[in-house]
């Protein structure tokens, strides 16, 4: 029988565990020493790790291969088995957002006053435990206060704000993070080479980006993608698949804001709708690259604070000589009040209206300069006018520019503006 992905890699040991560095750490120490606290409180985003390592912690716990706890479960006991299989005596998983009827509850918890039948702990792993009901928190709370010696709690919650108080101050909390892209990489590749699936690495790169570090969703993504057909699965594979938008297209789409190009962006928009991408995709896209833009102009070195690929952000650093960072901040700034927009049944409508209205200030276009600090950013600012010179064709040009009025930036952009309209004369 096929199973899926996700499932079947599952990790079974803290150390299989990926992108979690701190929490494997922590546990695996407290379980060496035997540190055990009495409530644990798994928080951060989906599919991150949460379920799995709060399985792998009883586990640890009631493992029967050797005489204590171990960081290393054999996965073949009877308690590791049954933990496995939802049937263990000893350990309780409760989904609570399918059961947080009060009286379930009660009666687990009378079950937790009794001594474990194999294994050395009883523990009630709360699953999604934001889900619980006032009175079901209530029923716990007692126990979670003074715990017999025999009993952990784990409570996982992708929402932390919806779990008590007076719970929270009690848990030892861990907060999972999403997985880097590059650890999602390195672990993709490898899943992909020890399932044969043929990929190339910048295809894997893009689920990583489509998934923002989601592991779970990252799998399910590569599962769908080798189902699509025969052959080395590519970016355009996964951009399609997962409705996400090529880096390549929002280059093409920022450059042209800059440039007042708004009829080539209209043109995009219409493509991606046609394509299929969701107005919420576009706009989340859109957002989230000009930030990256906000980035790369306010710190050029800051290309780790992003997930893009070098080129991709060598582009971007010659884009944003076009942009001011006061356009770019108004551009997002438009564009956050439009979000609730893109639910609506005319959304694509909305998004053309805010494409329209997002042109860099005026002001910016007629003085680039004020976003200059060295020659070599004038140079680069006349390189994306120019993209047919050289940088050292340029650089030639810039040594020989007389200043005006003892200025040498407005020289240079009106020494640009002539030799873009005596490239378009030799055009004609
Ligand atoms: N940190 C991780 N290391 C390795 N695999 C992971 C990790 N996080 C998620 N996975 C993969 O995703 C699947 C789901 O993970 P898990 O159920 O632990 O996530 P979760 O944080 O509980 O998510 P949710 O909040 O949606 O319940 C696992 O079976 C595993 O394949
Ligand atoms: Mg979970
Ligand atoms: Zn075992």
């Amino acid at each position: 029988m096929y199973t899926p992905l996700h499932l079947k890699y599952r990790p079974q040991q803290l150390s299989q565990i990926i992108g979690q560095e701190h929490i494997v750490r922590t546990l695996s120490n407290a379980i060496a020493c035997g540190k055990i606290a009495p409530a644990y409180l798994f928080t951060g985003p989906k599919g991150t790790g949460k379920t799995s390592t709060a399985r792998i912690l009883a586990k640890s716990l009631n493992c029967q291969s050797l005489e204590n706890a171990t960081t290393e479960p054999c996965g073949e006991c009877n308690s590791c088995k049954t933990i496995t299989n939802s049937s263990s005596v000893d350990v309780t998983e409760l989904d609570a957002a399918s059961h947080s009827g009060v009286d379930n509850i009660r009666e687990i918890v009378s079950n937790l006053q009794l001594k474990p039948i194999e294994g050395r702990y009883k523990i009630l792993i709360v699953d999604e435990c934001h889900a619980l009901s006032h009175q079901s928190w209530q029923a716990l709370l007692k126990t979670v206060e003074q715990p017999p010696v025999h009993v952990v709690f784990v409570f996982c919650t992708t929402e932390i704000h919806k779990v008590p108080e007076t719970i929270t101050s009690r848990c030892h909390k861990f907060d999972f993070r999403r997985v880097s892209p590059r650890a999602v990489v390195d672990y993709l590749v490898e899943i992909a080479s020890q399932e044969s699936i043929d990929i190339t690495l910048s295809a894997v790169t893009a689920i990583a980006k489509a998934c923002n570090g989601h592991l779970r969703d990252s799998l399910k993504l590569l599962d769908q993608l080798t189902l699509l057909g025969d052959g080395e699965i590519t970016p355009n594979w996964v951009w399609e698949l997962s409705g996400t938008i090529p880096e390549h297209d929002l280059l093409t789409f920022c450059e042209n804001i800059a440039r007042g190009e708004i009829t080539g962006n209209l043109g995009i928009l219409q493509d991606w709708i046609t394509c299929g991408k969701h107005p919420i995709t576009i706009h989340t896209s859109l957002v989230d690259f000009l930030k990256d833009l906000l980035i790369c102009k306010t710190n050029p070195n800051g290309r780790n604070l992003t997930q893009l690929e070098e080129d991709t952000w060598k582009e971007l650093t010659t884009i944003s000589q076009l942009w001011s960072t006061a356009s770019i901040q108004s551009s997002i700034t438009l564009l956050m009040t439009r979000q609730n927009l893109m639910r609506d049944e005319a959304a694509h409508l909305w998004l053309e209206a805010t494409l329209i209205e997002i042109v860099p200030t005026k002001k910016n276009s007629l003085q680039p300069w004020k976003d200059w600090k060295t020659p070599q950013d004038a140079i680069n600012w006349a390189h994306v006018q120019l993209p047919q010179m050289t940088q050292a064709q340029l650089q030639e040009h810039w040594q020989e520019l007389t200043p005006i009025n003892g200025k040498r930036a407005p020289a240079w952009v009106e020494a640009v503006q002539k030799l873009q309209q005596r490239q378009l004369m030799s055009i004609k």
